[in-house]
Formats: structure tokens, C-alpha cells, sequence
């Protein structure tokens, strides 16, 4: 049997606001195997982030969380508070965030921040701890690693700065990594170096991975496995070879539009705008999301629960008048 590092049910989000409850997060499945990419696309605020913030335990206090499971690398967490997640940062999962400059103190050493947090997860020694940052300094492809544990971030350029955060996230030997939009703070080039980095350590460390990103050529450069969101909820995932032969959502269809021919798309290339807007996500929603866009919306997708439609391994679309081809 297939082995999940990540299996999370009906994971809901909600912020309060002064004009009313957001349901930005509004029942997301979300399944990862061991050695798995899956990428998750969707627009501009469909629940990405929160969705990835959450499984670290990282969200606002003033955020509500449910979930009906939440189980990571073989550990049932559901209902665990955010303590007990924060124990399991830097254990079995790391996450890397969209700019480096943020994340990096600027006033503590390459060496002090790398080193910190297994020397208090792991009690490693300063000795121990500085060995394995000089691997996986080595590793993210950082020259002359031993050297550099002494200097600061502003020494290093932007795309080296998201190679030690690769390395940073990788100190604590994560099952599974989460990338929210790792490089599009990043020039073109640089973002294909480090997308082929997380490719490479993926394969090398079997790492499973879980990357958001809103670059379609990324996507079918690196994902095994693709969901797609649409505002709070998955429409459709699939194995991504799947995905882009034969996108089932009519909300991919217009996604993958602008793409073709899988895999030449240049990478760097952004999702396409598809008419319309996303709904407002305050308060409580009928039927299909994304309804008021669609070409081939009909009465019934204003019915709730919009079925969701097995179509296959790995596979399913929540739509009412999708022809699912299993
Ligand atoms: N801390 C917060 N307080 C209030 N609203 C928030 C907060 N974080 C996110 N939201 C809202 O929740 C929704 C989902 O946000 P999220 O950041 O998950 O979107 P996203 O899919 O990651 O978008 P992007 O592609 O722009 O990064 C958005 O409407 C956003 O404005
Ligand atoms: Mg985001």
C-alpha cells in the first residue's frame, strides 16, 4: 500500500472579519504519498497559503481550523494544538516561504540560523549541527560551505538566499516539504535553477512535496500529482499527466488553456485570467463556486453538496455536469 506522509480531511479555514465570517478554507482533501510532488495551483486567494500554513500549525491565534482528519507521516494530529505542531516543524515537516529576505534574520549568521533548530529539536551538538549545515549547504549547491557559515545573509545573492532556506528547511531531514511560490521573488533563470533543486532533492531524498505554485510550466515540468482551487475548495486533482491530457473542472480547462502543448510551456509563464471573479468568500456559499464563469453552468449547479466525481486512481472533479471519462 501506498504510503501517505500527508492525509487531510474536509480541512476548513475561517477568519473573522468586520464584515462577517471568511470561509477562505472551505473543506479541502488534501492526500500526499511518500516521494509524491504535488502541486497546487489556483487564483490569487483561493486558500493556498492558509491551506499550507495550516498544516504547519502557523496560522493566525484568530484563525478557526477543523478538520475531520489530519494525519502526517503516520501521526494523527487531528485536533493537536498549535504547540504540538510547532514540535513537529523542523521534524517531519519543513516549509519554505515565497521570499528569503523575510525569512532570514539579517542580523544572525548563516551558521547560527541553520544550526539552531536541530540543536534544540535533535540536542545536537554545535559540532554535529554545524556538519550537517555544511552537507546540506553543499548539497543545495552553496560553494564552499565550511566558509560561509560565518557570514551574513546580505552577502549572498537572492537566488542563494532561497538556497539556504532550501537548506535551512532541510536541516531538520523533513518527510515532507511544503514550497509556497518558492521563487517568484526570484529572476526567470534563477527561479528554473531552484525548482530543479527541489526536483533533485525530492527524487534524491525521497521527500514528499507539496509546492503552490502559480506557473503552469513548473507544473508540468515537476509535479507527479496536481490540485487545482478554486475558491476555498479543491475542484479537481489528478495524476498530472492526467491533468493535462485530459482536464475534466471546466475551471482547469480554462487554466490549461493557454497551454496547449504539455511541457514546452516556457516556465515563468502565469495562470491565465479566465472572465469574471472569484466570489466573495464571507459567509456561507451554495452550490458550485464557480458557477457564474462557466460556459456550460446549469440550474442544478446551484444544488448543494456539488458532487464530487471519482474518475479514477488518484483522480477526482467536483462538478455537476462534467463528462468524466474514468
Ligand atoms: N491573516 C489573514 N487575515 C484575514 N484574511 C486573510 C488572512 N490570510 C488570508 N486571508 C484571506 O483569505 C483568503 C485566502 O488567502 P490565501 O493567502 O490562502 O490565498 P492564496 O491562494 O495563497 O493567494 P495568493 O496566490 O495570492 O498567494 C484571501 O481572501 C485572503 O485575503
Ligand atoms: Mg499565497
Amino acid at each position: 500500500m501506498t504510503e501517505m506522509m500527508l492525509d487531510i480531511r474536509n480541512l476548513k479555514v475561517s477568519i473573522p472579519t468586520e464584515r462577517g465570517t471568511l470561509n477562505a478554507v472551505r473543506g479541502v482533501d488534501l492526500q500526499i504519498a511518500r516521494g509524491e510532488t504535488l502541486c497546487l495551483v489556483g487564483e490569487s486567494g483561493c486558500g493556498k497559503s492558509l491551506t499550507a500554513t495550516s498544516i504547519m500549525g502557523l496560522l493566525p491565534r484568530y484563525a478557526r481550523v477543523t478538520t475531520d482528519r489530519f494525519d502526517m507521516a503516520g501521526q494523527d494530529l487531528t485536533g493537536k494544538t498549535a504547540a504540538k505542531l510547532a514540535k513537529l516543524r523542523g521534524r517531519d515537516v519543513a516549509m519554505i516561504f515565497q521570499d528569503p529576505t523575510s525569512a532570514l534574520n539579517p542580523t544572525l549568521t548563516i551558521g547560527r540560523q541553520l544550526t539552531e533548530g536541530v540543536m534544540r529539536h535533535e540536542k545536537l551538538s554545535r559540532s554535529a549541527a554545524e556538519a550537517r549545515a555544511i552537507e546540506m549547504l553543499d548539497r543545495v549547491g552553496i560553494a564552499n560551505p565550511a566558509a560561509r557559515l560565518t557570514q551574513y545573509p546580505h552577502g549572498f545573492s537572492g537566488g542563494q538566499r532561497q538556497r539556504i532556506m532550501i537548506a535551512s528547511a532541510l536541516m531538520g531531514r523533513p518527510k515532507l516539504l511544503i514550497a509556497d511560490e518558492p521563487t517568484t521573488a526570484l529572476d526567470v533563470t534563477i527561479q528554473a535553477q531552484i525548482l530543479t533543486l527541489l526536483g533533485e532533492l525530492q527524487a534524491d531524498l525521497g521527500l514528499s512535496l507539496l509546492l503552490i505554485t502559480h506557473d503552469l510550466g513548473v507544473v508540468a515540468a515537476i509535479a507527479t500529482d496536481v490540485a487545482v482551487m478554486y475558491a476555498g475548495r479543491i475542484a479537481e486533482r489528478a495524476p498530472a499527466r492526467d491533468l493535462f491530457a485530459a482536464p475534466q473542472h471546466p475551471y482547469t480547462k480554462g487554466l490549461l488553456a493557454a497551454i496547449p502543448v504539455p511541457g514546452v510551456t516556457p516556465r515563468g509563464s502565469a495562470l491565465p485570467a479566465i472572465p469574471g471573479r472569484v466570489p466573495g468568500l464571507i459567509g456561507t456559499m451554495q452550490g458550485c463556486a464557480f458557477r457564474d464563469r462557466c460556459a456550460i453552468a446549469a440550474p442544478e449547479c446551484a444544488n448543494d453538496p456539488v458532487p464530487r466525481i471519482e474518475a479514477g486512481q488518484g483522480r477526482f472533479v467536483e462538478c455537476t455536469k462534467a463528462e468524466v471519462t474514468a
